[in-house]
């Protein structure tokens, strides 16, 4: 009983990574069937749009797609096929787990994940100007959206995860000093949330600035973090930077009746087609999505094989300071799962 997924190549980088996933893969016994659909700039070749209908459709039927990272063109007036996605399928949490796999760098054992609100806040793009005496640009204003239910559930979201991934503490991460309305009803109805859960998971606060000198002083102090759109935005890049950078960095992004995951960096033109990318980002997204459909042990399988690979100077890719080349690594991944 195979499960059907979609699979998006997407531009640059992409192909070599996702060919790598779909070996690894196999070589697991692949519980996925693949439905490959294409989007990003080389649809819009192809096809004429970024984001085809068939892709959508793909995705409509499986609620599931592992996604290669897409480029949107500059100009033209194109909207990120990212996030059309996460409107089109109400993606309201996105996922960022960090986790220290290199050992040696400048944190250790780090271990956190980070869940930000995806849909509200001042990403709703409610923005415009004020012209003053000819000037059309005088002044800029963006209104920010959150909702209470949209606050219970990426709420209720963090929590579940927690409970699920054996987490023991939450962090709500918020300004509810300064923004007293916009994150204030926040911060009151996570904590709402949190007293389902007492006795179980641990919960504290944090101001967001105050936060991002805490993950820089002392980050072992934090399990899962919960945040609102634009702090957690800067926030998972943080972490990601605590960890090697976004090349090693998986991300989800989740709703209610579809699940997308994908690699958080992106198409990497510089050095796309010459064997150069690093594919442990997106065979970390296909752990989660693993995980996603509670497939734990295939999950821990799968990142013993990528931490195993990556404690080698041999199995080191370009941007980790080596030479492997993207499918030598995916060989070797499937080395270490076949034992
Ligand atoms: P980028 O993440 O593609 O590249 C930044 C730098 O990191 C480059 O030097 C690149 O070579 C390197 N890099 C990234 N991923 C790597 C990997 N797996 N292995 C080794 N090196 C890697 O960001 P950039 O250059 O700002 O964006 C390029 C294109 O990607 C743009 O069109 C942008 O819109 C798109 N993009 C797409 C995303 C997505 O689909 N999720 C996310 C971010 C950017
Ligand atoms: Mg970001």
């Amino acid at each position: 009983r195979k499960i059907p997924a979609t699979l998006i190549p997407g531009d640059g980088i992409g192909p070599e990574i996702v060919d790598v996933v779909e070996r690894v893969f196999d070589a697991l016994g692949n519980p996925f069937i693949w439905e490959k659909h294409q989007a990003g700039l080389n649809a819009l070749e192809k096809s004429g749009d970024l984001l085809p209908e068939s892709t959508l459709d793909s995705i409509r039927r499986t609620g599931l797609a592992l996604k290669g990272p897409l480029t949107t063109p500059i100009g033209g007036g194109f909207r990120s096929v990212n996030v059309r996605l996460r409107e089109a399928f109400q993606l309201y949490a996105n996922v960022r787990p960090a986790r220290t796999i290199i050992p040696g760098g400048r944190y250790d054992k780090i271990d956190l994940v980070l869940i930000r609100e995806n849909l509200e806040g001042l990403y709703v793009g409610h923005e415009h100007y004020v012209p003053i005496d000819g000037d059309p640009h005088a002044v800029a204003m963006a209104t920010g959206i959150n909702t209470r239910a949209g606050s219970r559930r990426i709420a209720k979201f963090a929590f579940d995860y927690a409970v699920r991934n054996s987490r023991k503490k939450v962090t709500i991460v918020h300004k509810a000093n300064v923004l007293k309305a916009l994150t204030g009803l926040f911060l009151e109805t996570a904590k709402q949330v949190s007293a389902d859960y007492a006795g179980q998971i641990e919960t504290n606060e944090r101001i967001v600035d105050a936060c991002a000198m805490q993950l820089v002083l002392n980050p072992w102090q934090f399990d899962v973090i919960v945040s609102t759109n634009l702090f957690g935005d800067i926030l998972s890049d943080q972490i990601a930077g605590l960890v090697g950078g976004l090349g090693m960095a998986p991300g989800a992004n989740i709703g209610e009746h579809a699940a997308i995951f994908e690699a958080v960096h992106g198409s990497a033109p510089d050095i796309a087609g010459q064997g150069k990318a690093n594919p442990s980002a997106l065979l970390l997204a296909g752990a989660l999505m693993l995980e996603h459909k509670d497939m734990y042990a295939e999950a821990q399988w799968l990142r013993s094989a990528i931490d195993s690979v990556l404690s080698t100077e041999e199995g080191r890719t370009h941007d980790l300071g080596g030479s492997v080349s993207t499918s030598l690594f995916g060989d070797m991944v499937i080395d270490r799962i076949r034992g």
